[in-house]
Parts: structure tokens; C-alpha cells; sequence
């Protein structure tokens, strides 16, 4: 087991220079889309030592979107629980509502450097969609959104944002008509489209390179997050946490915790029981697998076929993990614990009510488990990322928990 004092030197040794973190990670693609990925890795190896880059993506994180985003300590909530003081991480500031935009930025960013004229991305929810389309728009490039017919009925709201940034939205219309067939689609396309396109995918999973490109992007989550906490408090948190979907905002805020004497917690959508397609505890309950091009922690079936999976958290709703995630875990420097459907819907209405912080229901697991941690501990500090705020999901809400008040009761939590 490794503890934070071995993780000086972990960013340079991490990945390897095929993908690896451990066992887990790699590009296990077919023969005809092993170039594309190719060039992805040899640009970006490039680019992100260029002080051009990177200082063109500082500006744009400033001028742009609205960084650095704040800490802010949540004195009303804290007070409720004891003495423990939960501090957030605050992405929903960021521009677009959510931490999504700050590595499709980059990935937009490096399209442009490499002379490529389009986007290709597949979504879910429409979250990574409509940042992708947000950048797209920024760097005057094409994009295609590949989404499942199903999605597409779910997330109507999404799909207009998209169409409005100037996104072409391609319905798929194979299979279950979501997530899964999405990414497939979106694959096929760039293999056709590779030579004028780039693919940006939504979480920091994937073909090498892009869970090392994604953390690249998100590291800057945790590095403001570091700096400001110190500054608030003259230390360190004793723990930070995030809602852990494929993993993006989490690997984000996680990275720069990694060296320190800090407790870390990933939270994964424990969603309505512990039976198959009800949860999306690909940590808790799954095994090791390959999907989509990357050997991580799947949940899947006897064939290696994922399983269905649940969250009221539509983000969340991944059967894998990252695979640095996977790593991170094997080596225990990362608890991975889970809050269910109705304790994040909880934490949903407490950090409304009583700080003014409507969030996203993926963000709300992060916040339940911040509470959790401070009703158990009674003191000290934890700090979670507020991934993205609410705006998206208040339609949902109220049709099917009102106000919150008859859940908040049931809790005691009123
Ligand atoms: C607000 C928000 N938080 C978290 C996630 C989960 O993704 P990840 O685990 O990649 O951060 C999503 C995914 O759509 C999201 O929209």
C-alpha cells in the first residue's frame, strides 16, 4: 500500500509511455484507428511543453471561462453537523456551469494547434456535448455530437443548447439508443473522419492518450483548489472528495492531494439498491475489463459485456471508471465510497437551503459525502468539489421530490 509520501514523482512516472498506470489503461483499438490515436499522442507530447500553448490556455481560462473559480466555506451547513467544516470547490462557476469545459478547452485548443477542422464527441446527457459546442464555437471548428435516440428524448434542453452553439447532433439509432451506442458510433466516425477531425471524449477514460490529456486539463481544479484552501486557512484540508462518473473533476481535484498527508474519497453513485442496473458502483461491485479501448474496473458480465447501470445522476451513469482511478485504488491511496440516490437528493436540497447552491445532482453525491464525513468526524476540514450547478436538473427535481421538504424530514435533516 503506498501512502502520500511516495507520490512525489508520480505525475512524471504516470502514465507510462504506452497508457499504463499500473495494469490498467493502454489503447486496444483496431488496426484502423491506431494512426489517429497515434498522432493525438505525438501532438500533444509536442504542444503541452510549447509555452505557446499554455499560455494561450491560461488566457482562455481567465478571459474565457471565468477562472479561477473560488473555494467557499459553508459556514450554515457545517454548523448542522458539528464543528467539521465542509468547504466546495466551485466549478458550477465555471463557465457553462460545470468543470467539463476545462478540458474540452484544452482538447479544442490542441485541435486547432494540429490544423484539424472538427469536433467529434458522443453524450450522454448532453453535459460534455454542450461544452464541446461551447468550444467548438470558441475556435471556429465543426462539431459532431453523436447521441443516442433515447438521450435525445431525455435531454431536450441539452440538445437545443447544442444546436444554438452551432453543433450538429447525430441520433443513433442502434441498440439501446444511448451512452454505449454513442461512443461507438462517435468511434466509427472518427475513423472515417480522422484525418480532418479530432475526438474529444467526456471523462478522463478512453485510448491513451486521453486520460492522460484529461487530467492535464482538469489538474487545474485541484492546484487553485490547494492554493486557495491554504490561503484561506493557513493549511491543508484533512480530506477532499469528488463525485466520481468516468472521473474527470475527481482525477482533477484528486492530483494535486496526492503528495499531502490528505485523506482523498472518490464517490460513486450507489443509485436505488445493490442489484444489477440500479447502482453505477463500478468500484464496489466490478471487476477488471476492457471497454472502449482501455482496460480499467468495468461492470460487466460473465462475456465481459457491461452490465446496465443506474444513477438519478445521469452523469454518473458510466459502467467503468478512468483508469488512473483503477490504479489509485489498487495502490490505497484513494478510498472509494458510494452515497445512495436519496442521500445525495438530500445534500441536493441542504446546500440549497441553507447556502444559496443549487447543484448538480452529480456534484450533490460529493456534498452528501462531505456530510457524511463531518457528521462521523466532528472536526477538522473537508473540502468537495461542486462539479456543476443545478440549473439542468430543477425540472427533474421538482417533479419527482417538490421542494424537498418531505425528504429533508424523513432524515431528520430539518
Ligand atoms: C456536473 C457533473 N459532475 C460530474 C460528472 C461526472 O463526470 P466525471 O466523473 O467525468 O467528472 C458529470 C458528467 O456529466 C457532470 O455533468
Amino acid at each position: 500500500m503506498k501512502t502520500y509520501r511516495d507520490f512525489d514523482n508520480y505525475v512524471k512516472e504516470f502514465p507510462d509511455e504506452r497508457g499504463y498506470f499500473g495494469e490498467y489503461g493502454g489503447a486496444i483499438l483496431p488496426d484502423e484507428l491506431v494512426p489517429a490515436f497515434k498522432e493525438i499522442d505525438k501532438a500533444y507530447q509536442e504542444i503541452c511543453h510549447s509555452a505557446q500553448f499554455i499560455n494561450e490556455l491560461r488566457r482562455i481560462r481567465r478571459e474565457f471561462q471565468g477562472r479561477p473559480t473560488p473555494v467557499y466555506h459553508c459556514e450554515r451547513l457545517s454548523r448542522l453537523f458539528g464543528s467539521c467544516q465542509i468547504y466546495l470547490k466551485r466549478e458550477d462557476l465555471n463557465h457553462t456551469g460545470a468543470h467539463k469545459l476545462n478540458h474540452c478547452m484544452g482538447e479544442g485548443l490542441l485541435a486547432k494547434f494540429m490544423g484539424k477542422k472538427k469536433l467529434i464527441a458522443e453524450t450522454g446527457a448532453g453535459q460534455h456535448g454542450v461544452a464541446l459546442a461551447t468550444a467548438a464555437a470558441y475556435f471556429g471548428l465543426e462539431c459532431d455530437i453523436y447521441m443516442g435516440e433515447v438521450d435525445i428524448a431525455k435531454q431536450h434542453p441539452n440538445v437545443i443548447r447544442m444546436k444554438m452553439l452551432g453543433a450538429n447532433v447525430i441520433p443513433v439509432t442502434h441498440g439501446l439508443k444511448t451512452l454505449k451506442e454513442a461512443v461507438d458510433a462517435a468511434f466509427d466516425a472518427y475513423m472515417r473522419e480522422y484525418k480532418d477531425a479530432i475526438y474529444c471524449i467526456g471523462s478522463v477514460l478512453g485510448p491513451h492518450p486521453f486520460p492522460l490529456m484529461v487530467r492535464d486539463f482538469q489538474r487545474i481544479v485541484g492546484d487553485e483548489a490547494k492554493e486557495q484552501f491554504v490561503g484561506m486557512t493557513g493549511i491543508l484540508p484533512d480530506a477532499v472528495c469528488a463525485a466520481v462518473g468516468g472521473g474527470s473533476n475527481s482525477i482533477g481535484m484528486f492530483e494535486a492531494f496526492l503528495n499531502e498527508p490528505v485523506d482523498i474519497f472518490g464517490v460513486e453513485p450507489l443509485g436505488r439498491s445493490e442489484n444489477i442496473g440500479d447502482h453505477a458502483a463500478s468500484m464496489k461491485y466490478g471487476s477488471k475489463g476492457t471497454l472502449h479501448g482501455f482496460e480499467s474496473i468495468l461492470l460487466q458480465d460473465e462475456n465481459g459485456e457491461p452490465l446496465p447501470v443506474y444513477s438519478i445522476a445521469s452523469g454518473l451513469d458510466y459502467p467503468g471508471v478512468g483508469p488512473e482511478h483503477a490504479y489509485l485504488r489498487d495502490c490505497g491511496r484513494v478510498v472509494y465510497d458510494g452515497v445512495t440516490d436519496e442521500e445525495a437528493m438530500s445534500a441536493f436540497f441542504l446546500l440549497s437551503k441553507y447556502e444559496g447552491i443549487i447543484p448538480a445532482i452529480e456534484s450533490s453525491h460529493a456534498v452528501a459525502y462531505a456530510i457524511k464525513y463531518a457528521k462521523e468526524k466532528g472536526k477538522g476540514s473537508i473540502l468537495a468539489c461542486l462539479s456543476g450547478r443545478g440549473d439542468k436538473d430543477i425540472d427533474y427535481v421538482y417533479e419527482n421530490f417538490g421542494t424537498g421538504e418531505e425528504l429533508l424530514e424523513k432524515h431528520l435533516l430539518l
